[in-house]
């Protein structure tokens, strides 16, 4: 493919989402973002509801689905299966969908919904590429800059193998272009830290030094994590460490 495509993206608004639509955009594709909310170049829908999401698919070739509520996303996913596969005699559009590395091996509601929303998308018959990712640093920094006024900084004893969103939105916009590819390799960053480095580097960043308290959790999900199951592996494509992150992409990551 590479041609300049119609490419819809949910959850163009968010975090990961306003990455992917730049990079698309800088590609020479005609992107619409679906959101609830009016805003410039928005197309007004609702994937809880499934209203306006036939309007908002017109004539568009590729789905990028990277809205999430937080919580149950599977309904999201179904009732946007259902106006991709009721798009009239036009075959179904592409759809690309963002996953996490583990959600099948971590025991945790969000991971077993996103299971559920691959599970759903791969029985849907509509042509489809899913991609697993690890965390973003973004995720990692918003846990410790939530911590910023406290006299510690507590962390879990896990590690983490964190991404940078752009380079994340640079594989979209890859697949994209590549057409439905089915499952396809995880995407992971490039180096695994423990959160505790995490906290370190970012207290550096700060110029801040606080004792680093490691919070212990019992449950299935936290030995899990503890096990690496939400990493993918050494050498992870990303190339952006956390480190770079903080000098020079800290800011423009919420
Ligand atoms: N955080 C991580 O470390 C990580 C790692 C791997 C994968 N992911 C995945 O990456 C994706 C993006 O995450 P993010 O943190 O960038 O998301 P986010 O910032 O929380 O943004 C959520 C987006 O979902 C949209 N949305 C929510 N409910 C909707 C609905 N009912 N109808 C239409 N749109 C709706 C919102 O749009 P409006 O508010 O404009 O309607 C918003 O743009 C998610 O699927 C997440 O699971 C995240």
């Amino acid at each position: 493919m590479g041609e300049r495509a119609a490419v819809l993206v949910t959850g163009g608004t968010g975090r990961l989402g306003r990455h992917a639509v730049d990079s698309l955009r800088s590609r020479g594709h005609d992107v619409r973002v679906l959101s609830r909310r009016p805003g410039d170049d928005h197309v007004v829908g609702d994937l809880a509801t499934g209203e306006g999401l036939a309007a908002a698919l017109d004539g568009v070739d590729t789905v990028v689905h990277l809205a999430t509520s937080r919580s149950k996303d599977i309904g999201q996913t179904r009732n946007l299966l259902d106006a991709m596969a009721g798009s009239g005699s036009k075959s179904p559009a592409h759809l690309i969908f963002i996953s996490i590395v583990g959600v099948d091996r971590i025991p945790y509601g969000y991971y077993r919904d996103k299971v559920s929303s691959e599970q759903a998308i791969e029985a849907s018959g509509v042509p489809h590429t899913i991609i697993r990712v690890t965390q973003f640093h973004g995720f990692v920094h918003e846990v410790l800059e939530a911590q910023r006024r406290l006299p510690v900084t507590l962390v879990l004893p896990v590690s983490a193998q964190t991404i940078h969103m752009p380079e994340v939105a640079e594989r979209l916009a890859d697949l994209v272009d590549a057409g439905p590819s089915g499952r396809v390799a995880d995407l992971g960053g490039p180096e695994q830290l423990t959160l505790r480095e995490y906290a370190q580097q970012w207290q550096a960043a700060r110029g801040v030094k606080r004792p680093i308290w490691a919070l212990h959790l019992p449950g299935k999900a936290i030995a899990a994590f503890a096990a690496g199951h939400h990493m993918s592996g050494l050498p992870g494509a990303g190339t952006v460490t956390y480190r770079e992150f903080l000098v020079e992409g800290a800011t423009n990551e919420p």
